[in-house]
C-alpha cells in the first residue's frame, strides 16, 4: 500500500506533488519522498514519518514542472530514509515510485547484482529503476526498458517513473491501482483522485497490464504486445472541498457528521439496478457476502438481515480466505464484493477466485472507476463521497443501508426499505448532536481502561464487532466484539473492576441480552448500554430510537464517537492510525 503520485506540466511539480502526497497519505505514512527533475539532475529529498506539515520551501527544490512523491506503508525492508521511495537507478537518470510487491525480487534483485548494479535499499522496489536502466544500456528506449522490466516482475505494482534525458514519464499498473489526471496541458498520474482533483476532474483509470507515457501528449500501452490502446476518460463527480477537512480539525469527525447525509444517499440507487441486483440474489444457487476489516463486518450484518427480512441463507466469508471455498463455486454462485475503496488486494483476490468458476459478482462499492468496480458484473455505489480517515465511519453506514435496501427487495417490500432509511437518517443528526459531548466526557473518565469489550445479539452482534474494530485500531486499547451469549464462555474471565462494556441492546434481544449485561456487572464490569429505553443495568445509558431492522445503522454511530474522543484523550491522531493504511493493496 503506498501512495504515488507524478506530475509533468507547467506548474511547480514540486508543489502539486507534495500537495498532492498530503492527500494521499491515507494510504501509508511510514515515510515519505519526493523528486524533482531538473535539467541535468534529479534532485531527491526522503524523510521518515508524516508528510504532515511540511512545506515547499521545507523540500529546497527549485522549480521544476516534473516530480514525482510516495508516501509509504512498508512492506520490505524497514522504515527508513534509505527505503523510503523514490529510487533511483544506478545512473542516476531514472527515478521511480512503485506501490505494490515484486515476488521474484530476491531472483531479480542477484541477477542485476551481477550485472554490476549496487542496491542502496533494502527494498524491492529498486529493482525498477536499476532493471529499466539495464535494458536502456542496451540501447532500447525509456518506454521499450520500462515494458521489458514490467514483463519481468512477479508481483503486484503501481509504478510512476521518469528518465531525466528524455524527460519522459511513465506510469503502469498490475494489481495495485493508478489513474491518469489530464488537465490542460498537464498530467497527472496518482493512485487516486483527490491529489489532481483540484486542476482536473478528467480521469482516465489503467487497467492490469497497461502502460501510460507522458511526454507532450499522452498514449496508453499494453505492457506485454507494446501495442496502443485507446482509453477514454471519465468525468470526476467528487468535488475538491469533498476531499477537504472544512472546519472540522479531524476528517474522522467530518466523515461521522457527514452520516446525516451519506445514509440517504446510499438509498438513492437506480430502480432498474436494484431490481437486476436483487434478480441476480434470487436467481443464485449460493450466495457468499466477501470483504475485509470493515467491510467484513457489513458482511456478517447481511448474513443476519437477509436472514432475517429476505427468509434467505448468506454464506460470509473473510476475502482472504474466500479461496478455501472455491469447490462450492459454479456458475450459479453469487459472490458480493463489499469495500469502500475497491483496492483491497484481498478482496479483489477474492473476486478473480470468483471469476475463474463462472460465478456472477456484484459490488457495494464507493471509490468510482476502482478496480472492483472493473472487475465485477454490476456495481451499486455508495455514493458516500471521499472517505479520507484511515477508519472506516460513513462507508459502513452506506454498505449496511445498502443491505437493508436489497434484503427488503428480496422481500419484494422495498417500501418498507426506504421508510425505514427515512427514518434512520433523520435520526442522525440527532444522535450525533446530542452525543459529542457526552461521549467526549465518557472518554475522557475511561481513557486509560486496558481492554473494552462489546456484546450484542442478533442484528447487534455485527455491530459489536466493529465496535470493537473501531476502539482498538484508534486508540490502541484491546478491544473485542462477542454474541452477547459468548462472552460467558471462557471471556468473562477477564472481567474484573471497572472493565467497560458495551451492551448493544435491542427490543427483540433485550430480555437475554440484559442478563448477560448482569452476569457481567456482578463481576465488577462498567456497563454502557445503547438501547432505545433506559434500564438499572446500565452505568452509563446512551440512547438510540427503536428503528427495528434498521437498529444496526444507528449503534454504531455513538461507538464511532466514542472512538474518536478516546482517540483524542491519548494523544493518538485519529485520522492515521499506527501502522494501518485505508487501501491496502497487499495481499
Ligand atoms: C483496511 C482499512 C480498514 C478497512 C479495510 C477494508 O484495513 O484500514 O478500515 O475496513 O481495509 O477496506 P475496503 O476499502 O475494502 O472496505
Amino acid at each position: 500500500m503506498c501512495g504515488i503520485i507524478g506530475y509533468k506540466g507547467n506548474k511547480d511539480g514540486n508543489e502539486v506533488v507534495l500537495k498532492g502526497l498530503h492527500s494521499l497519505e491515507y494510504r501509508g505514512y511510514d515515510s515519505w519522498g519526493i523528486a524533482s527533475v531538473h535539467e541535468n539532475e534529479i534532485k531527491i529529498i526522503k524523510k521518515v514519518g508524516q508528510i504532515g506539515h511540511i512545506k515547499l520551501k521545507d523540500l529546497g527544490f527549485p522549480k521544476s514542472n516534473l516530480a514525482l512523491g510516495h508516501t509509504r506503508w512498508a512492506t520490505h525492508g524497514g522504515v527508513s530514509e534509505i527505503n523510503a521511495h523514490p529510487h533511483l537507478s544506478k545512473n542516476k537518470k531514472i527515478v521511480v515510485v512503485h506501490n505494490g510487491i515484486v515476488e521474484n525480487f530476491q531472483e531479480l534483485r542477484r541477477f542485476l547484482e551481477e550485472q554490476g548494479f549496487e542496491f542502496i535499499s533494502e527494498t524491492d522496489s529498486e529493482i525498477f529503476p536499476h532493471l529499466i536502466e539495464y535494458f536502456m544500456e542496451q540501447k532500447i528506449n525509456f518506454e521499450g526498458a520500462v515494458r521489458r522490466t514490467l514483463n519481468k516482475i512477479e508481483g503486484s505494482f503501481a509504478i510512476v517513473a521518469i528518465n531525466l534525458e528524455s524527460k519522459e514519464m511513465v506510469g503502469a499498473r498490475h494489481g495495485s491501482p493508478l489513474v491518469a489526471g489530464i488537465g490542460n496541458g498537464e498530467f497527472f498520474l496518482a493512485s487516486d483522485v483527490p491529489p489532481f482533483l483540484a486542476y482536473t476532474k478528467k480521469a482516465v483509470y489503467l487497467d492490469d497490464g497497461e502502460l501510460t507515457i507522458i511526454n507532450k501528449h499522452i498514449k496508453f500501452i499494453n505492457i506485454e504486445t507494446g501495442k496502443e490502446i485507446k482509453k477514454q476518460h471519465q468525468t470526476i463527480e467528487w468535488d475538491v472541498e469533498q476531499a477537504k477537512k472544512g472546519k472540522y480539525p479531524h476528517f474522522m469527525l467530518k466523515e461521522i457528521n457527514e452520516q446525516k447525509d451519506t445514509i440517504k444517499l446510499a438509498a438513492e440507487q437506480p430502480p432498474e439496478l436494484i431490481k437486476k441486483v436483487t434478480k441476480m440474489i434470487e436467481d443464485a444457487r449460493g450466495v457468499f457476502f466477501v470483504g475485509c476489516g470493515t467491510s467484513y463486518h457489513a458482511c456478517v450484518s447481511a448474513a443476519y438481515v437477509f436472514a432475517k427480512i429476505s427468509k434467505i441463507h448468506v454464506n460470509v466469508v473473510i476475502a482472504s480466505e474466500f479461496s478455501e471455498y472455491e469447490d462450492f463455486l459454479t456458475d450459479k454462485t453469487l459472490v458480493v464484493a463489499l469495500s469502500q475503496s475497491g483496492e483491497t488486494a484481498d478482496l479483489l483476490e477474492a473476486i478473480r477466485t470468483a471469476k475463474k468458476h463462472n460465478c456472477k459478482t456484484f459490488s457495494v462499492v464507493n471509490v468510482v472507476g476502482s478496480s472492483l468496480t472493473r472487475l465485477c458484473d454490476r456495481n451499486i455505489m455508495m455514493n458516500a463521497g471521499p472517505e479520507i480517515c484511515v477508519l472506516s465511519t460513513k462507508s459502513y453506514t452506506s454498505q449496511l443501508t445498502i443491505l437493508l435496501l436489497l434484503a427488503y427487495s428480496v422481500a419484494g417490500k422495498l417500501g418498507k426499505a426506504k421508510e425505514l432509511i427515512d427514518t434512520v437518517s433523520k435520526s442522525v443528526g440527532e444522535i450525533i448532536d446530542t452525543n459529542l459531548k457526552k461521549l467526549k466526557q465518557l472518554a475522557t473518565k475511561i481513557k486509560d481502561a486496558t481492554d473494552f469489550f462489546l456484546i450484542g445479539r442478533g442484528l447487534a452482534f455485527p455491530s459489536a464487532l466493529e465496535g470493537a474494530l473501531k476502539i482498538k485500531e484508534i486508540s490502541y486499547i484491546h478491544a473485542e466484539g462477542f454474541a452477547g451469549a459468548e462472552l460467558k464462555h471462557g471471556t468473562i474471565a477477564l472481567i474484573e473492576d471497572g472493565v467497560p462494556v458495551f451492551v448493544l441492546s435491542t427490543p427483540a434481544t433485550r430480555h437475554l441480552i440484559l442478563s448477560n449485561a448482569m452476569e457481567i456487572k456482578s463481576r465488577g464490569g462498567y456497563i454502557i448500554g445503547i438501547d432505545s429505553e433506559d434500564n438499572d443495568v446500565f452505568d452509563y445509558f446512551i440512547k438510540v430510537p427503536d428503528v427495528g431492522n434498521a437498529e444496526p445503522i444507528l449503534w454504531i454511530i455513538p461507538i464511532q464517537i466514542f472512538s474518536y474522543y478516546i482517540a483524542l484523550a491519548r494523544g493518538c491522531d485519529p485520522d492515521k492510525p499506527r501502522n494501518l493504511a485505508k487501501s491496502v493493496t497487499v495481499k
